[in-house]
């Protein structure tokens, strides 16, 4: 069958964390993620990514529990998905904070909608929602700042609540390093971590929050001014809150403060921490030398790219459900 899915990786350039408690974050959209790359008519439904176990719905794990709930919510809005094996492709490393799971759910449920309805492009709306029941079975409360910004890609102005806000940015991509200093740890229990502080010391906690949800705002000011330098700033001083916070490690700090000393204007953690990715802003003429002192940190990856890969090929409907 001929119908392509994608699911974008992204990074969270401020406000992890701080956005599951109503702050504001800023999400921008890689152009690695999870792919599509055969849809063969099968027994069941079944989702195989390369060096992955194979997932089919109810299969008894967290991926089997969420692609039925994609299937359900498909299935729900428009009719049968044919069963088919879904031969997709992930270029991020799982659990980093790159979003690979969002990522997969994405470009599931993209691909369930086309194989539902072949007559016509899959609805945004329908993908948001079918990703957001997947994301529930692997993050609890997951605030959908990463699986919106996988559908929607570009770079994201995102404030959780009833409704959502969601801006999509008109910015140019920003060149940044992803670097992953250590294997990442479980979202859910990053989470629960900072729910822990929020309750056992709120007055220490939440402000550390609304820090994070300011930055953001700052951060925005200096993209849109296109002043890297001070988005730079912005960067340190929001490492410095999550490690307040707990979520970072020594790993990644000592990551940091080696891109920052090899010329990084700025340099944090991404995603839920625990270990993981960190983002580094660099000078192009720093960029090299910032990558270098990653890898001599003994990072498992090392990127150079740009951060807010536009897809135009989903776009919320206005007035859609
Ligand atoms: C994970 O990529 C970002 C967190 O803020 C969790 C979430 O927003 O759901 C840690």
């Amino acid at each position: 069958m001929n119908i392509s899915a994608f699911g974008c990786g992204k990074v969270i350039l401020f406000g992890e964390h701080a956005v599951v408690h109503q702050h504001p974050a800023l999400a921008a959209a890689l152009d690695l993620g999870v792919s599509l790359t055969r849809a063969l008519p099968s027994a069941h439904l079944e989702v195989l990514v390369d060096g992955w176990t194979p997932t089919q719905p109810h299969d008894g794990t967290r991926l089997g529990e969420a692609l039925a709930r994609i299937q359900r919510t498909v299935t729900d809005a428009l009719g049968p998905i044919p069963p088919t094996t879904l031969h997709m492709r992930c270029d991020l490393p799982p659990g980093a904070g790159l979003g690979s799971s969002a990522a997969w759910a994405v470009a599931v449920a993209q691909a369930c909608c086309l194989l539902a309805n072949p007559h016509q492009p899959a609805p945004a709306h329908l993908i948001l929602q079918a990703a957001d029941a997947a994301e529930r079975v692997f993050h609890g409360n997951p605030s959908g700042v990463d699986h919106t910004t996988s559908a929607l890609g570009g770079v994201l102005w995102f404030q959780r609540g009833q409704p959502h806000t969601l801006q999509p940015l008109d910015i140019e991509p920003i060149p940044v390093i992803i670097a992953q200093i250590e294997p990442g740890a479980d979202t859910a229990l990053m989470v629960s971590r900072v729910q822990q502080l929020l309750d056992q010391a709120p007055r220490v906690a939440q402000p550390l929050l609304q820090t994070l949800g300011e930055l953001s705002r700052h951060a925005r000011a200096s993209l849109e001014a296109r002043d890297l330098d001070a988005l730079g700033r912005w960067m340190n001083i929001a490492h410095g809150a999550l490690t307040a916070l707990d979520v970072s490690t020594p790993a990644l700090d000592a990551a940091c403060h080696a891109a920052r000393r090899a010329g990084a204007s700025g340099a944090k953690l991404t995603g839920a921490g625990g270990g993981g990715c960190l983002l580094a802003l660099a000078p192009p003429e720093h960029t090299d030398a910032v990558a270098d002192a990653l890898r001599q940190q003994g990072a498992l990856l090392v990127s150079i790219t740009r951060a807010g890969h536009a897809r135009r090929d989903l776009a919320l409907t206005p007035g859609a459900p």
